[in-house]
């Protein structure tokens, strides 16, 4: 083995000890070392979090006379400039700092000298990461509510315009009965409802403050952790030293919501795939929702509405990979846990994405309703109608009736005729007590009128249910 490879300093890239931790060390890091310890590439996104957890910090510090208030201003205005440089794109990211925390506090020895080093009294990078951790996917809980209140509002609005335009419903794929448009959108409104209490309720969970767990049994220093708990708009410091440090349920939590919503849109998505496909023609997706083939030019594919079905992978692959991390960790910091990072930004982007491009996709499409009629008719979908009018009118036993239909349909088929084509006195052959005022529950219309139920497709009652969604969710 080379020298470089067991770590000898001299031929390090790295050169000497890490300057923030290195006291106990003579030489510095093996290049493959650095490599895998390095995490400023991702964790730069915590930088604003990172800032102001040190304000925070900073500020309760100079109030429990624990620095100077000339220390806590020179590091506050330093803290503001580096802010300031990296929001303008100027700041020196630099791997041998390994990451955020670090990286900030360097510049800022380099900006105002020898207090820089009293920022970390009390504190430690792993109360810190939790901490920036806990306000990032806090963050970003918001902007999601925001966006799956956003894909409703379209729902919503696709809903009310369509109440009444009947397409089928489908239980295995199959034509099942008729139901409206409006009714089928408004579905995923509800869908998205249980996510928006989802993400809320892992907020409430999270929202509990690390920070002066310092590395894992708290310090000697006289903190005030109430201060920056309730400066960081935390309700609490978190209660116990060892599990702020080491707990990452409110990831877990944000990923398992992730992946529940990811769910909610790759079964939507999954549905334009089908709507769109020749073989059905239920919606038309604009020229700004689709893509052409480089071979076929007949081509236009759905190719948004795939893409957001396939992200759902990629959120429930985070979640199973935090998870994977996660397990089998002692008490109380681990490295592993800067694993933990990259899974949950990579599924907020996705997320973001996703909701995105399928509100534009439910603003953009165009239902076409005579090809919904066509096919909500096929398939002897009002055959649950006719067992109903049998149960009802001529008071037989639900089974009994159900048997008849069927016998009504298979006749039907027999002779290559709707059920309302079905001529009287063939369905008399089946069962004498039938009149003509059958034929008034066979039609698609009459089927999805009738449909009055709380919950219903009837389209009053789905123009009722739009107008109730507005008002709960909008
Ligand atoms: N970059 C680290 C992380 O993301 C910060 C905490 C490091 N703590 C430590 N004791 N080395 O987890």
């Amino acid at each position: 083995m080379s020298r470089k490879g067991r770590g000898a300093a001299p031929e390090t890239p790295a050169g000497a000890a890490n300057a923030a931790w290195g006291g106990r060390f003579a030489g510095g890091p093996a290049e493959i070392m650095q490599r895998i310890n390095v995490s400023i590439d991702f964790d730069k996104r915590l930088y604003a979090q990172d800032i102001a957890g040190s304000l925070a910090h900073c500020a309760m510090l100079v109030r429990q006379n624990i620095l100077t208030p000339a220390d806590g201003q020179a590091i506050s205005r330093g803290l503001a400039q580096i802010r300031a440089e990296i929001e303008a794109g100027r700041f020196p990211f630099r791997a041998e700092h390994e990451d955020i925390h670090l990286n900030i506090e360097a510049r800022l020895a380099e900006l105002i000298g020898a207090a820089a080093g009293r920022l970390h009294t009390a504190r430690s990078r792993n109360d810190q990461v939790a901490t920036d951790f806990r306000l990032w996917v806090r963050d970003a809980i918001d902007r999601l509510e925001r966006q799956l209140q956003g894909l409703q509002a379209a729902l919503i609005a696709q809903a009310e315009r369509h109440a009444a335009t009947i397409m089928p419903g489908f239980t295995h794929l199959q034509v099942a009965q008729p139901v409206t448009f409006g009714h089928h959108l408004l579905a995923y409104v509800e869908m998205l409802g249980r996510d928006r209490s989802r993400f809320p309720d892992c907020r409430r969970r999270l929202n509990e403050c690390p920070l002066g767990a310092a590395a894992l049994a708290g310090t000697s220093f006289p903190i005030d952790r109430r201060a920056t708990a309730e400066a960081l708009d935390f309700d609490r410091p978190a209660a116990n030293s060892l599990d702020a440090v080491s707990d990452r349920d409110f990831a877990l939590e944000f990923l398992a919501a992730a992946a529940i919503a990811g769910t909610h849109l790759s079964r939507f998505a999954e549905e334009v795939v089908i709507w769109t496909s020749e073989p059905f023609r239920f919606i038309r997706l604009s020229d700004a929702f689709t893509t052409g083939s480089s071979i076929m030019p007949q081509k236009r594919n759905p190719d948004a509405a795939e893409l957001v079905r396939a992200k759902s992978g990629r959120l429930l692959g985070a979640l199973a990979a935090l998870l994977a991390v996660m397990k089998g960790l002692p008490l109380a910091y681990s490295k592993d846990m800067q694993e933990d990072k990259a899974p949950v930004f990579d599924a907020a982007d996705t997320l973001e994405l996703a909701l995105a491009a399928t509100a534009g996709m439910v603003g953009d499409l165009e239902p076409d309703p005579a090809a919904m009629r066509r096919v909500a008719a096929s398939g002897y979908s009002t055959a649950t109608d006719l067992a109903d009018w049998l149960t009802r009118v001529l008071a037989l036993p639900f089974r009994d009736a159900h048997r008849v239909a069927g016998a009504l349909v298979k006749r039907a088929e027999a002779l290559g005729l709707g059920l309302a084509e079905l001529p009287i006195a063939e369905m008399q052959r089946i069962e004498p007590a039938i009149t003509a005022a059958v034929f008034e529950v066979l039609t698609v219309e009459k089927s999805v009128t009738s449909r009055t139920s709380y919950g219903g497709t009837a389209p009053a009652n789905v123009a009722a249910a739009a107008a109730e969604a507005r008002k709960r969710f909008l």
